[in-house]
Parts: structure tokens; C-alpha cells; sequence
């Protein structure tokens, strides 16, 4: 039997990235679509760039021809392409539709008339809606707050409908919050480290005692190839660590890596509609055999290395249409 052949939809992403990375160094033949929008970057898999295992296509998953055409002697399709962050949904709702909801079901239809063996949906714990305390599995049911979280429930949904209508081989993974290098600096930690590195202002929504559970990306890659390799048909798994933090703790933690002070904090309004706390129990994927093994402590003081040690990864980010979101959401803080 030759190497598994893999679509990886979104493979230029920060998850998608890494788990391309991972796959290429199992010897799979990957297929990456990415659209290339403003969080898609082809430097997040420049050192697999010429791999004769890594094919790269510029796409949109909502394309319906471009999806078909890539269809041919794939063995599964990993489908991280995705609009992911809350306060953008917030400002613009309705493109994450078309992307999270529409580009999902196309992507699956295409999967299904090529008689693909498995798709694996990636999916966020998001879809929960706020976890006040302890953890959920996976049979809670779906509150999301955030048109983001909305339009990512509603591609579950539309996996889970293709599972039972047509009989698709679907898994579904719900990842809790994740870091590690290459992630896009508009969310919390990479924001946070690299504003700090260049002495800039940390925007702490409300009272910034909200709390979010924390994976490593090599372990959220890890629990995403569990599922590929051993999930159960149909089945949804939640990833996460055992590592809660409030975004205080790790404002605090960020300031102590990078060497500055508390005054660069900033509080501002909060989210609208933004959830306390997630909590998930990951018992169902630790049962097939997955468990994380970074620990949260070192692995952010190595992202921290990695964002001070690569300023030409970030520096031509935080500029053009960075900037113009930035100032939207921030104001000139
Ligand atoms: P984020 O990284 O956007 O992830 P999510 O909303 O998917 O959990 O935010 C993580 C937490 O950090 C969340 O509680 C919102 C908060 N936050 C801030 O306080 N300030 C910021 O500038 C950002 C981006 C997030």
C-alpha cells in the first residue's frame, strides 16, 4: 500500500500549519488548500515548501470545482480552513458563514462523491457556550455566544447531518484554547508578546478574570491525528489539557517573560457577549490513546522565545490590513 493521501484544507493556518508539518514527517502525501486570507501565510510551511510530499493549492473551500478537482486518491480530508477569530466575527458576521458553514458542506460534498474514507472536521470547544464550571463532554449541548462560535456549530452540524444523510465517515475534534509559535497576533497570547515586546499597550477586556484552558499546538496536532487514525465513525472528541489560567494570569506570565512592567496594561470594555470561562473533559480521545504532554508553563515561555527570535515572521503582519483591524478594534491603544 502506498502513503496515505491527506487534504488538508487551511494546511497555511496556525493548527493547520503544524499539523502539515507533522503529516509530511509520517510520510503522508498531503494536499494543502489554503485561500491564503490574511491569517493564511505560505511562510508557516516554507521549510516543507519543496517536500515532494507537500503539494500546496490556493483555494477557497467554498469553490466547489476547485474542491472537486483535489478530490482524486485522497484517503481523508482534515478540514482546519476556517475564519477563527471572535472579535472579528463581532465587527463582520456574516463572511464566517460563508466559510465555516457553506465552505464545510461543500467541502464534505465533494469528499462523499469521491468516496473519501474519512473527514475530520476541526472544531472549537467554542461551540459549548460558556462552561460557568467544571467540564463538559461531548453529548453537552451547543450555546454558542459568538457568531464565530455560531457559524462553527453550525459545520458540526452539518458534519454530523452528512454522517447520518449520506453516510460520511465524520469526526469531529473541539479544541480548547491554543498556542505555540506562528499563531496570527490577534489573539490573546501572540498579541500580548509581541505588543510587550515592542512595549505597546495589553488590551485586557473587562475585569480579564474570564478563564480558558490551554493546549499546546504539537498536543492539539497530536489529538487531531488520534481522531484521524482512530476515532469512531460519527463521533465528536474534545482536546484539551488539564491547564486552566485566567487572562490576568497570563498577562502576568507574558510581562515576566518579555521583561516589562505591569503599566504596560490596559483595561478596556469588555467583549460583548464574551463567555467566563470553557471547560472540557477530553476523557473519549485520552481513552484511544491521546494524552497532552507540554506543560503550560514551559511551552509559553518557549513561544515567547519564538515570537523574540522571529520578528521577520511577525513584524510585516502587524502592519496593512493588521493594522486597519487593529485600530477598529483598539482604537490607538
Ligand atoms: P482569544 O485569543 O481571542 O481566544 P477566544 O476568544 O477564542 O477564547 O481570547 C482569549 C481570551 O483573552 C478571551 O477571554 C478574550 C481575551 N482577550 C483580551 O482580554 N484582550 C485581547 O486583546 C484579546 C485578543 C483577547
Amino acid at each position: 500500500m502506498g502513503a496515505i493521501k491527506l487534504l488538508v484544507s487551511g494546511g497555511c493556518g496556525f493548527i493547520g500549519s503544524q499539523f502539515v508539518r507533522t503529516a509530511v514527517a509520517r510520510d503522508a502525501q498531503v494536499v494543502n488548500l489554503d485561500k491564503l486570507t490574511y491569517s493564511g501565510n505560505p511562510e508557516n510551511v516554507a521549510d516543507i515548501a519543496d517536500n515532494p510530499n507537500h503539494t500546496f493549492v490556493q483555494g477557497d473551500i467554498s469553490d466547489p470545482e476547485i474542491v472537486d478537482g483535489l478530490m482524486d486518491g485522497v484517503d481523508a480530508v482534515i478540514n482546519f480552513a476556517a475564519e477563527s477569530h471572535v472579535d472579528r466575527s463581532i465587527l463582520d458576521p456574516t463572511g464566517f458563514i460563508t466559510t465555516d458553514v457553506l465552505g464545510t458542506a461543500v467541502l464534505m460534498q465533494a469528499a462523499h462523491k469521491h468516496g473519501v474514507s474519512r473527514f475530520v472536521q476541526v472544531s472549537t470547544d467554542e461551540v459549548y457556550g460558556p462552561v460557568p464550571e467544571g467540564e463538559v463532554d461531548e453529548n453537552a449541548a451547543l450555546r454558542p455566544s459568538s457568531p464565530y462560535s455560531a457559524s462553527k456549530a453550525g459545520g458540526d452540524l452539518q458534519a454530523l447531518a452528512f454522517a447520518t444523510t449520506f453516510g460520511l465517515d465524520v469526526v469531529i475534534t473541539r479544541g480548547a484554547n491554543t498556542y505555540g509559535p506562528r499563531q496570527y497576533p490577534e489573539k490573546l497570547i501572540p498579541l500580548f508578546v509581541t505588543n510587550a515586546l515592542d512595549r505597546l499597550g495589553l488590551p485586557i477586556y473587562g475585569d480579564g478574570q474570564q478563564v480558558r484552558n490551554w493546549i499546546h499546538v504539537d498536543d492539539h496536532c497530536a489529538g487531531i491525528w488520534t481522531a484521524l487514525e482512530k476515532g469512531e465513525s460519527g463521533r465528536v472528541y474534545n482536546i484539551a489539557g488539564d491547564q486552566y489560567a485566567t487572562n490576568m494570569e497570563i498577562t502576568r506570565l507574558i510581562l515576566e517573560h518579555t521583561e516589562r512592567g505591569e503599566d504596560l496594561i490596559r483595561h478596556v470594555s469588555d467583549r460583548p457577549g464574551h463567555d467566563r470561562r470553557y471547560g472540557l473533559d477530553a476523557s473519549r480521545l485520552k481513552a484511544l490513546g491521546w494524552d497532552p504532554e507540554v506543560e503550560f508553563a514551559h511551552g509559553l515561555e518557549e513561544t515567547v522565545t519564538w515570537y523574540r527570535e522571529n520578528r521577520s515572521w511577525w513584524e510585516p503582519i502587524k502592519s496593512g490590513e493588521y493594522r486597519r483591524y487593529y485600530e477598529r478594534q483598539y482604537g490607538t491603544t
